[in-house]
């Protein structure tokens, strides 16, 4: 008994010394917080729906905030906690989530003014500051209603001479309908979209590469040129694609004479709207010493029985030489439920580099080592994945259908997107070995190189 009074007692002056808590304010510690780990999304034009900037702003969301936190679906975050090390984890450390509950808890206060951090500085619209800027050349109306095929827009670059990049990011006109935008090169001398006039909306016949029938098409087996190489993108929750890692003194190469080629994926909104989307590189001052390349590994051949709540996919290349590993990107589209991608190296251990259990196509993201990663020549990148194709798939538009490959949300993609440095004269074409070559699967390669 004298213990339990004891422990009591013990329960006591802990409770005390914690009492500073209810002194918790947001001027003074949750502001902090929130310029540190929320305004780079809840801020006005950001993709979080609501800004949390000021007091006012954010008090309404205590409640939800709390909530949010405490599931941690806030911030937005997937990988597994049991694999990897990310230099871009989003997640929020456990003190900063006990300051936040506590806030709450306290009722919220506001505090006092003085203790409030000096507003961060956000660029106006951009987040980098570009060298060069491309932009659609005219506004392109997205109507009210229905599915708009895939619309291309092509701008060549200008660039006469070779032309290295360290940053980058794409800045949609109107985040209402763009539900993502993709940024690719058509080296000189493609045959792709040979058809699109610069500065014109495209929409590629059914059967072209970016077509609606692809799928069908790249079955039938013709060569695309593979040289065209995805080089950045816009989704919700993607931030812009930074390139350049000082430790290797990486760039990514736009070759002399290329064309960009935008990809538009609009969602009408309800109400017609106008986009115009922009572009933006940061350029490297001087030849950087190696070359980044996005690389991936998929398969296209899978066929998704109607209903089934766990289809398995499964995809694998081997690496052709050694590379420096940077980050990965597990990609599926709507059905999509989780995704492992591992590195097997040729000692016979393996590595995970990411695991997402809960996949959701709605998040995009790019996974960037803390470390880089040195991956041997022989080492195989291997991905297994899973779909939802059952009711329960809250994103499921039709689970009576069977699903293959396709470039709409509606179809699906098994993906695994790897960045590697490697020298810079290496011809990226030579650095992965394929597990079926020749295959549909090499074909459709091009679909989402
Ligand atoms: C990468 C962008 C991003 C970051 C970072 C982010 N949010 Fe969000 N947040 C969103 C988006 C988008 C939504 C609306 C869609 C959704 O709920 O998934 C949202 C919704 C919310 C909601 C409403 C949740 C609900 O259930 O309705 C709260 C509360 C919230 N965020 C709090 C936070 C807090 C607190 C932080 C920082 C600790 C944060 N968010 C960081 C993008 C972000």
């Amino acid at each position: 008994m004298k213990h339990f009074v004891g422990l009591l007692a013990m329960g006591t002056v802990a409770l005390a010394a914690t009492t500073p808590k209810s002194s918790v304010t947001f001027n003074k510690d949750v502001l902090p917080i929130l310029q540190k780990n929320c305004q780079v999304c809840h801020r006005p034009g950001e993709v979080g729906p609501m800004a949390f900037l000021t007091y006012d702003g954010t008090r309404p969301w205590a409640k939800a905030m709390k909530e949010a936190v405490l599931t941690k679906k806030m911030p937005p975050w997937f990988a597994d906690p049991q694999y990897g090390h990310y230099a871009n984890d989003r997640r929020l450390s456990d003190p900063d989530i006990k300051t936040l509950v506590a806030w709450v808890d306290a009722g919220a206060p506001e505090g006092d003014p003085k203790d409030k951090p000096a507003p961060v500085h956000f660029n106006d619209g951009w987040n980098i500051k570009p060298d060069v800027v491309f932009e659609v050349a005219k506004p392109y109306t997205v109507p009210a209603s229905g599915t708009v095929d895939y619309t291309y827009f092509v701008i060549p670059t200008g660039f006469t001479k070779d032309t290295w990049v360290i940053d980058g990011e794409v800045r949609p006109g109107n985040r209402s309908v763009v539900h993502h935008a993709t940024m690719y090169l058509r080296p000189p001398g493609s045959q792709w979209m040979k058809d699109a006039k610069p500065g014109e909306a495209y929409v590629p016949p059914p059967n072209q590469r970016g077509g609606r029938q692809f799928e069908a098409n790249a079955k039938a087996g013709p060569k695309e040129d593979m040289r065209n190489e995805w080089f950045m993108g816009y989704v919700p929750g993607l931030f812009p694609q930074s390139y350049f890692d000082p430790t290797h003194q990486a760039a990514k190469l736009i070759p002399a004479g290329s064309d960009i080629v935008i990809e538009m994926h609009y969602t009408p909104s309800g109400k017609g709207a106008e986009d115009q989307t922009k572009v933006g590189l940061v350029l490297a001052k001087g030849l950087p010493k190696k070359r980044l390349v996005n690389l991936n590994v998929l398969d296209a051949s899978f066929d998704i029985p109607p209903n089934d709540p766990n289809y398995a996919g499964h995809a694998s290349a081997t690496l052709a030489q050694p590379v420096t590993l940077i980050y990965s990107q597990p990609h599926m589209h709507m059905r999509g439920k989780d995704m492992i991608m591992k590195l097997e190296y040729p000692t016979g251990e393996s590595e995970t580099l990411v695991s997402v259990p809960h996949y959701n196509y709605l998040w995009q993201n790019l996974y960037f080592e803390d470390k880089p990663i040195e991956v041997p020549k022989g080492t195989k990148v291997d991905i297994s994945c899973h779909w939802d194709n059952s009711i329960n798939n809250p994103l499921n538009p039709d689970p009576s259908k069977s699903i293959r490959w396709g470039p709409q949300s509606f179809d699906e993609m098994l993906v695994g997107f790897v960045g590697v440095i490697v020298d810079r004269d290496v011809n990226p074409e030579t650095l992965l070995i394929r597990a079926k070559p020749g295959s549909k699967a090499e074909v459709a390669t091009a679909a989402v190189n």
